[in-house]
């Protein structure tokens, strides 16, 4: 009797190590098959809401994008990705000023636009949703509004979550797009990066609201996800970062360049996420925030 009890007991340490052991560290590993392809490591900088204005925060967000850009070239990655809300309300000057900033990166860099830039998706003509001209305005710009690229191992994909649900022209040509990109039969892991988070506390949850895709929208990326060896969902826009995981596919939202929320607890930076045959890792970097 009193060995089974201290048994017990040793089975209950045991358990409860592993969990402090896990909630401790910030790296989150998932290993699908499809990663065993990865020859050498690749090293994404995952930079998001950057917010660049004219406005009141203009010298504080832009002294925090040069301060985040200061940390990535010293890290060395691959590549930058930046997942929307480069500036705060997609004017022609504004976007002039990110893309000025944009260039001290040393890695090649991509990029989406998040609502921010191009409206909010549509969820029943609500104010400030996206229309064609805030979309026409970022493409005389940018171009595109989505990509797809290959590094080393690892193809990543941006896609325009604002766009998603729209029924705009541009959405059916992105979806075409998406599932030439996301075949079946992968060879390579796939990256893939929106603005929007897929979902925040649960794979069902409804839409019509602000943070997440819409159900519809959601399923048809996640059967995509399913066919084509997708390892992870990286996104931006909710200024905090969070992990989920479904069907082995990892769910990351990084915390933002301009301002954490809450604001003065969540403190702003980027996202070194590194992919390897062994997996995903996680590595936040955190900006003294500039006053
Ligand atoms: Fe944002």
């Amino acid at each position: 009797m009193k060995i089974r009890k201290t048994l017990l007991i040793a089975a209950i340490m045991l358990i409860s190590f592993i969990f402090t052991t896990e909630s401790a560290t910030t790296n989150r590993v998932n290993t699908p098959a499809v990663l065993t392809n990865v020859v050498n490591p690749v090293k994404i900088a995952l930079v998001s809401d950057v917010h660049i204005n004219r406005g009141t925060n203009q010298a504080r967000y832009m002294a925090n994008y040069e301060k985040v850009i200061e940390q990535v070239n010293r890290e060395n990655v691959d590549v930058v990705i930046i997942s929307g809300d480069l500036t705060e309300d997609g004017t022609p000057s504004e976007y002039s000023d990110f893309r000025s900033l944009t260039k001290k990166f040393k890695s090649t860099v991509y990029f989406i636009p998040g609502n921010h830039d191009i409206g909010n998706k549509k969820i029943g003509g609500k104010k400030g949703e996206i229309n064609f001209n805030r979309l026409a305005g970022y493409q005389i710009y940018f171009g595109k509004t989505w990509f797809s690229t290959t590094v080393g191992n690892v193809k990543i994909i941006g896609a325009n979550s604002c766009l998603m649900g729209s029924g705009m022209k541009k959405e059916t040509e992105m979806w075409k797009f998406l599932e030439k990109e996301m075949p079946r039969k992968p060879k390579l892991p796939i990256v893939f990066v929106t603005h929007h988070p897929l979902y925040e506390k649960n794979i069902e949850e409804k839409g019509g609201e602000y943070w997440n895709v819409e159900p519809a929208e959601r399923f048809r990326l996640i059967g995509l996800f399913q066919q084509s060896g997708v390892v992870a969902a990286l996104s931006g826009h909710l200024h905090r970062p969070l992990t989920n995981q479904y069907n082995n596919v990892l769910y990351y939202t990084t915390h933002p360049v301009s301002f954490g929320l809450p604001q003065g607890k969540q403190k702003p930076g980027w996202t070194l996420v590194t992919v390897s045959k062994n997996g995903i890792e996680l590595k936040p970097f955190f900006i003294e925030p500039s006053k």
